[in-house]
C-alpha cells in the first residue's frame, strides 16, 4: 500500500456541509418535471428567463431585503474581497437582484411590464431541518413596471397552475392579505407598538427586537406565546386606506373569476421588507405545516430603494425542493427520458470494434444504448444488461461477426432471435417505436 493510500484512509470521511445536499439522478428527475412546467407556463405568459449572479455586493440584499429582517441580519453567507474592501454575499434570494439588474440594464427603457422568470439555486444560513437547508433552489416570476391588481392575480394564476401541472394543488391553501402602503402602514405599526409595549415579557428573543425594528414580523412569529398575542393584535384590515382597500377588493375578486380558491389571513406579513399591499403564501393543508411552498407580493417601493424612479412592481417564488416533497407525498412519478433501451454486448477483438461502431449508430437514431467495454464473459454482460434494467440486448461474438449476424435478446420475454447485421438499425427502430426515439433538438 502506497504511503498516500494509507495517509488518506486515516483521514475523516468527506462529506456535503451541513445543510447542503447532493441533488442525485433520482431527485433531478422531478427538478427536470418542475423546470419544463414553469418553462411552458412562463412562455405562454410572456416571461423572459434571467439569471443573475451567485453572489453581489452585500449592499443589494441589504437595501433591498432590509437590514432588519431575518434573512440580512442573520442568513447571509458573506464574505469579503482579498482587499477587504467589499463585501459580498451569496444570494438569499433573487427579487433584489432582478431589480438591480432591471436597472443597471436599462430594462426600464423597454416596453413595460417587464416580465421575467429565474430558476436558481439560493443560499441561506438556516438552521438546517426539513424543508430548510442551506443551499436550496427557487423558481421566481417578476413583474415589474405596472400597478394593476389584475397582474396581482395573474402572477398568483400562474403559481396556481404550476402547482396543477405538478399535481399537488389540492395538498396547498392560498393565504393571503394586504399590508397597505407607506401611508396607512404607519399608523397600524404605531397602534400595534402600542398593543405590544406592556407585554413584551411574554415575547420570543426575537419578537422583542422585532417590536422596535419591524414590528409587523410580530405578526407571523411561530413561537406558541407570541402566537396568541398576535391573535389579540389589532388587524391590519381595518387599518387600510380606502385606496388599498378598493385594491385588495379588486385582487380578490379577480381571484374569484379565475376560480382560485383563497383564504385570508390578516397575520400574513411575509418576512422581507419590500412590500407593500398584496402579500401571499401558498401553505401546506396538513396539521402543523409551518412551511410555505412558496411567496410573494407587490413591492412598488424597490425599484427606488435601489436608486431607479418610482416602479411598481409584484412577484413570486417556490422552493423547488418544498415542491418535490409534496411531489413525492404525493405518490408522483415524474415523467422521464432515462431508460436504458439498449444493451450491446460482444465477444472477441473484432466484434468489439464492429460493436463501438454499432453503439455510435444506434445512439445518433436516437437510442439510449449502453456498450460493454470490460472483457467480462457474455454471461457476465447479459447480468450488466440485467442490472441497468435495458429493454433489449444486441450480442455479437465471433460467428455472428463471421455470417454478417447479431443476436437480439428481448430481456423481458426471455427470447432470443438472430437478425441480419446490415438490418439491425431499422429492425431497433421499428421495435422501439419511432415516438419513442430521443433525438438531439434545440427546439424543445
Ligand atoms: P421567500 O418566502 O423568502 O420569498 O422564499 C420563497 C420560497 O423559497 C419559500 O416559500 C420556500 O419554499 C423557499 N425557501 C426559502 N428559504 C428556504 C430554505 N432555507 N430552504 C428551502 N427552501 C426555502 C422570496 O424569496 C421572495 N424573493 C419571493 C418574491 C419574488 N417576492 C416577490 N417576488
Amino acid at each position: 500500500m502506497s504511503d498516500m493510500l494509507e495517509e488518506n484512509q486515516n483521514q475523516p470521511k468527506l462529506k456535503a456541509p451541513k445543510g447542503v445536499h447532493d441533488i442525485l439522478p433520482e431527485d433531478h428527475q422531478f427538478m427536470t418535471m418542475i423546470k419544463k412546467v414553469v418553462r411552458h407556463r412562463a412562455r405562454q405568459s410572456g416571461f423572459r428567463r434571467i439569471s443573475t449572479p451567485i453572489f453581489e455586493s452585500t449592499d443589494v440584499f441589504a437595501r433591498g431585503i432590509g437590514d432588519s429582517t431575518d434573512i440580512v441580519k442573520k442568513e447571509m453567507f458573506s464574505f469579503s474581497s482579498k482587499d477587504g474592501k467589499r463585501s459580498y454575499s451569496l444570494k438569499p434570494e433573487s427579487t433584489a437582484g432582478v431589480v438591480r439588474a432591471y436597472l443597471e440594464h436599462g430594462m426600464i427603457n423597454l416596453p413595460q411590464p417587464v416580465e421575467l422568470y429565474y430558476i436558481e439555486p439560493h443560499f441561506r444560513y438556516d438552521k438546517p431541518q426539513k424543508g430548510r437547508y442551506r443551499q436550496f433552489h427557487q423558481l421566481g416570476f417578476e413583474v415589474i413596471g405596472e400597478l394593476d391588481p389584475a397582474l396581482d392575480a395573474q402572477i398568483i394564476n400562474l403559481a396556481h397552475k404550476i402547482n396543477q401541472d405538478l399535481e399537488i394543488s389540492e395538498l396547498l391553501t392560498l393565504q393571503i392579505n394586504s399590508i397597505g402602503c407607506k401611508k396607512c402602514r404607519g399608523q397600524y405599526i404605531e397602534d400595534l407598538k402600542n398593543f405590544y409595549y406592556g407585554k413584551e415579557r411574554s415575547l420570543c428573543f426575537d419578537c422583542k427586537d422585532r417590536l422596535e425594528k419591524n414590528p409587523l414580523r410580530l405578526l407571523d412569529c411561530k413561537e406558541e406565546d407570541c402566537q396568541i398575542l398576535a391573535k389579540m393584535a389589532p388587524k391590519i384590515d381595518q387599518a387600510l386606506c380606502p385606496e388599498c382597500k378598493d385594491y385588495h377588493k379588486n385582487v380578490l375578486e379577480f381571484l374569484e373569476e379565475l376560480d382560485i380558491p383563497y383564504v385570508e389571513n390578516t397575520s400574513l406579513v411575509r418576512g422581507l421588507d419590500y412590500y407593500n399591499r398584496t402579500v401571499f403564501e401558498f401553505w401546506g393543508k396538513e396539521e402543523g405545516a409551518q412551511n410555505a411552498i412558496g411567496g410573494g407580493g407587490r413591492y412598488d417601493g424597490l425599484v427606488e430603494i435601489m436608486g431607479g424612479p418610482e416602479t411598481p412592481a409584484v412577484g413570486y417564488a417556490a422552493g423547488m425542493e418544498r415542491l418535490i416533497g409534496y411531489m413525492k407525498e404525493k405518490g408522483i412519478k415524474p415523467i422521464h427520458k432515462d431508460k436504458i433501451q439498449v444493451f450491446v454486448a460482444q465477444l472477441g477483438a473484432v466484434a468489439k470494434k464492429k460493436s463501438l461502431g454499432l453503439v455510435g449508430q444506434l445512439r445518433d437514431l436516437g437510442i439510449h444504448v449502453l456498450g460493454a467495454h470490460g472483457k467480462g464473459s457474455i454471461k457476465a454482460q447479459m447480468r450488466m444488461a440485467d442490472r441497468f434494467d435495458a429493454d433489449w440486448t444486441l450480442l455479437l461474438g465471433q460467428i455472428e461477426v463471421q455470417d454478417g449476424t447479431i443476436i437480439l435478446r428481448d430481456m423481458k420475454k426471455g427470447s432470443q432471435e438472430i437478425l441480419s447485421f446490415d438490418n439491425v438499425l431499422e429492425e431497433m427502430v421499428t421495435r422501439i417505436g419511432p415516438e419513442n426515439l430521443d433525438k438531439t433538438t434545440i427546439w424543445e
